[in-house]
């Protein structure tokens, strides 16, 4: 028994678990994971009150409620850091280049909609750092945008929705930003996202390694900091995918720690962790 009165996962259990966690979200954990998962099912195990992994194992591969179980656990082993603006040159690189190239072009009827994607949107910072960039730099009366913010997480998802954010995550968000967009509470520890910002976005729950639901492409999509938990092949598939449900011309962002060497793809590349589909 360790600390926490459990006894270590065996190599079996391990292997059987990375197995199933791989197949349901891609996440590839190898044994160097190994201290960092058996931490995070304690606390699953200790909050579902089981004291041995047999029982908790058969619950998540048997059990009747298991969907649930799998978001629970999906959420103690992914990591959901965020925060606003974070990895800034990707909303420059917006602002001077993505929404021009959208503005000059004057389209009618459905074609004046902009689509953005984010794809992993943790807690909704990226989303909103989205929604503020368009706001400060294109009259959106004159075009829809619509976000459509994604993850695997219902937990991040519903933080997200409520769009209320402790000061530390906004250390990215100018004064004349946070008094324009938010409002704060008497004593400004916390900030909550305006409605007219929040209307623009949609949040729903979508685990990338299914099938994507989606009619219509997207002008740009933003998956950073997700795919680094990927092997090469899920990364290759999910990038494939991205690609076919870009527009022509459409960008993908992808975190600045991440890179697509060593994985085929069509698109062309724009800069460090920044790609584009051929018009
Ligand atoms: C570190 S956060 C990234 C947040 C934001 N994109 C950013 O760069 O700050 C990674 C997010 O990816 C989500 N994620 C991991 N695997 C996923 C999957 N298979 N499908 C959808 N979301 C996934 C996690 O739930 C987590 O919220």
């Amino acid at each position: 028994m360790n600390m926490v009165g459990l006894d270590k996962i065996n190599d079996k259990e391990f292997a059987r678990f990375c197995d199933f966690v791989y197949q349901r979200c891609g996440i590839n954990l190898n044994d160097n994971k190994r201290d960092l998962v058996h931490s995070r099912l304690a606390k699953r195990l200790r909050a579902l009150g089981l004291d041995n992994y047999g029982e908790y194992f058969e619950l998540l591969y048997n059990g009747r409620d298991n969907e649930l179980e799998i978001v629970n656990l999906l959420d103690a082993i992914s990591t959901n850091v965020t925060y606003f603006f974070r990895e800034d040159k990707h909303f420059d690189f917006l602002a001077s280049t993505v929404i021009p190239e959208l503005a000059s072009t004057k389209k009618r009827g459905s074609e004046s909609e902009i689509r953005i994607w984010s794809a992993g949107c943790s807690t909704g910072e990226e989303p909103y750092s989205i929604a503020i960039t368009f706001a400060e730099n294109i009259a959106l009366e004159n075009r829809d945008l619509r976000i459509l913010a994604t993850d695997l997480s219902t937990n991040v998802l519903s933080h997200a929705r409520k769009g209320v954010y402790d000061k530390e995550r906004l250390r990215n968000v100018s004064g004349a930003l946070l008094k324009k967009y938010f409002t704060g509470n008497r004593d400004r520890s916390r900030f909550r996202v305006h409605e007219k910002l929040a209307s623009c976005i949609k949040f729903a729950r979508l685990n990338l390694m299914h099938d994507f639901p989606f009619k219509s492409r997207f002008n740009c999509i933003f998956c950073r900091n997700v795919m680094i938990y990927f092997d090469r092949q899920t990364q290759s598939r999910l990038v494939n995918k991205f690609s076919s449900f870009l527009n022509p011309g459409g960008y993908l962002m992808i975190g600045h720690s991440e890179s697509l060497t060593n994985v085929k793809h069509d698109l062309v590349y724009v800069q460090p962790s920044l790609y584009r589909k051929k018009s």
